[in-house]
């Protein structure tokens, strides 16, 4: 069982319930009279998106990419590349970029830089985790759901080896699941 290699709960599935609602009254309130599209970076992010999607009482449009770091063990290189594009132009349009978890930052930033050369007439960042102790390339964040300390996260879209994405909470995993 799954649950058999989560060392603590970080967040149940309350929390991450209340959370997102305060995460989605904040969005609304910066958005009014807009129509964001929200952009989800696969595949940790896709059930944040849903939640936060569903909790959003505001017009959006949605779309999704999927981007691969080289040589990525638990953390990445800054080397990344575009493995699944936007379907949508996003020019003229205010871009909320939804994020599972902001860690080195390498990503982000990369990825931020490509978005904005397409020159949409807004951008920013929703995160549902930060680690900022961790950080290499400076990230600048809209939206944080939890600061977290540098744990091996999973659960609520965040995997190990593809696994525990499905965990309707975030728990931290034990060290020897993961050889640490
Ligand atoms: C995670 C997360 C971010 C990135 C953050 O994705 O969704 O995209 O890592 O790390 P960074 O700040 O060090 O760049 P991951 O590569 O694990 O892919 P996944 O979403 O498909 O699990």
């Amino acid at each position: 069982m799954m649950e058999q290699d989560i060392q603590q709960v970080l967040f149940n599935e309350e929390q991450l319930k209340t959370r997102v609602a305060e995460l989605a009254r904040q969005i609304e309130r910066d958005y009014a009279g807009k129509t964001p599209m929200l952009i989800s970076v696969l595949r940790g992010s896709f059930i944040f998106m849903a939640d936060l999607c569903r909790a959003l009482q505001l017009p959006c449009t949605l779309d999704f990419m999927s981007v691969s770091s080289y040589g990525k063990g638990t953390s990445s290189t800054g080397q990344v590349q575009i493995t699944k594009d936007l379907s949508e132009d996003i020019a003229g349009r205010d871009i909320l970029v939804v994020e599972d978890i902001l860690d080195s930052g390498n990503t982000l930033s990369y990825l931020l830089k490509i978005l904005e050369n397409r020159r949409p007439a807004s951008i920013r960042l929703c995160t549902l985790l930060d680690k900022p102790e961790r950080r290499v390339k400076p990230v600048t964040v809209d939206y944080t759901g939890f600061a977290i300390p540098d744990a091996f996260v999973v659960g609520y879209g965040l995997d190990y080896a593809e696994k525990y994405r499905n965990l309707p909470y975030i728990g931290i995993l034990k060290p020897e699941v993961y050889g640490g």
